[in-house]
């Protein structure tokens, strides 16, 4: 995966799983609402990414997106740190990207009350690759749809921005908070638990990059008709925006994140690193392998 993207291009000299940069323990960002942190820094690039994802414990508790499996022990220590197994209810996946269901089948195994929120398409696409969750055990959310789940219900919201197909959002009326899935994301120096630690003009270039590189038809769109789809979160009685791929932005933060988005169509895209960023990043593999003692 690039600084950005959902794949990663810069693999180790060995083909394991880049490092974690320090690790971020889950944070509650509303009440009984948890960011479960993860920090993805692969070598050679400048920065990070977040692969976060979410749980609310609230009477019936919703996983909200389940990791990258490069992640896995740590995000099922966090989630489980957090919520015992069996207390699960829902498990929720935004869209069919391995950093979103990456862990989906370890935490339906160890959760035998939860049911996987999901929806025809997402399923489809999953199981091209493996989807070993039994259809008695699914529950199809489209867009626009909700679900009930004990003491609240949430609401399956589609973000502007996206990358698949089957994204969907949720919103949390009861704590004003919106998992926004790939939406409303920026990379960081380093794990980065709120916007307001980042420098504001690097969050602004870095959040004009993510948005433009990971949903590059938005440069097709036409301005004021982004901005009907912007309103439809910006709508919603929000407390927190929480995003995979970058950290939270809390309340002061939301009305600065609403104007950068509208105005993703309008701003240049950065260039994407390209064969001279490859042939640099092997120089440094191939020197690193040099200087180890034979
Ligand atoms: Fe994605
Ligand atoms: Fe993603």
């Amino acid at each position: 995966m690039t600084l950005t993207d959902d794949r990663n291009i810069h693999p180790s000299a060995d083909g394991a799983a880049p490092p974690r940069p320090d690790r971020l323990a889950p944070i509650e960002i509303a009440p009984e609402t948890f960011v479960i942190h993860d920090t993805f820094a692969p070598p050679g690039a400048p920065g990070a990414v977040h692969m976060n994802s979410m749980l609310i414990r609230g009477a019936e508790p919703v996983v909200v997106d389940t990791g990258a499996p490069t992640n896995r022990a740590a995000y099922l220590d966090d989630l489980f740190g957090l919520v015992e197994p069996e207390d699960v209810r829902w498990v929720f996946i935004s869209h069919d990207d391995v950093d979103h269901y990456g862990n989906v089948h370890e935490v339906m195994d160890a959760c035998p009350n939860a049911t996987l929120v999901a929806s025809w398409f997402l399923c489809d696409r999953v199981s091209v690759d493996r989807l070993d969750v039994p259809p008695t055990r699914w529950r199809w959310v489209n867009d626009g749809e909700t679900l009930e789940v004990g003491d609240r219900t949430l609401a399956a919201i589609r973000p502007p921005l996206y990358d698949s197909p089957t994204t969907r959002g949720l919103y949390d009326p009861t704590t004003g908070v919106y998992w926004a899935s790939d939406c409303y994301a920026t990379p960081v120096p380093g794990p980065t638990a709120f916007v307001d630690e980042l420098d504001p003009e690097a969050w602004a270039g870095g959040f004009q990059t993510f948005q433009a590189w990971n949903s590059p038809w938005v440069s097709l769109l036409d301005e004021h008709r982004f901005a009907d789809a912007c309103a439809v979160i910006e709508r919603l009685t929000l407390r927190a925006i929480a995003t995979c791929h970058g950290p939270t932005i809390g309340a002061s933060q939301i009305d600065h994140a609403f104007e950068m988005l509208r105005r993703v169509p309008s701003l240049p895209v950065p260039p994407q690193p390209d064969q001279l960023a490859l042939d640099q990043i092997v120089a440094t593999i191939e020197s690193m392998s040099l200087s180890l003692p034979s």
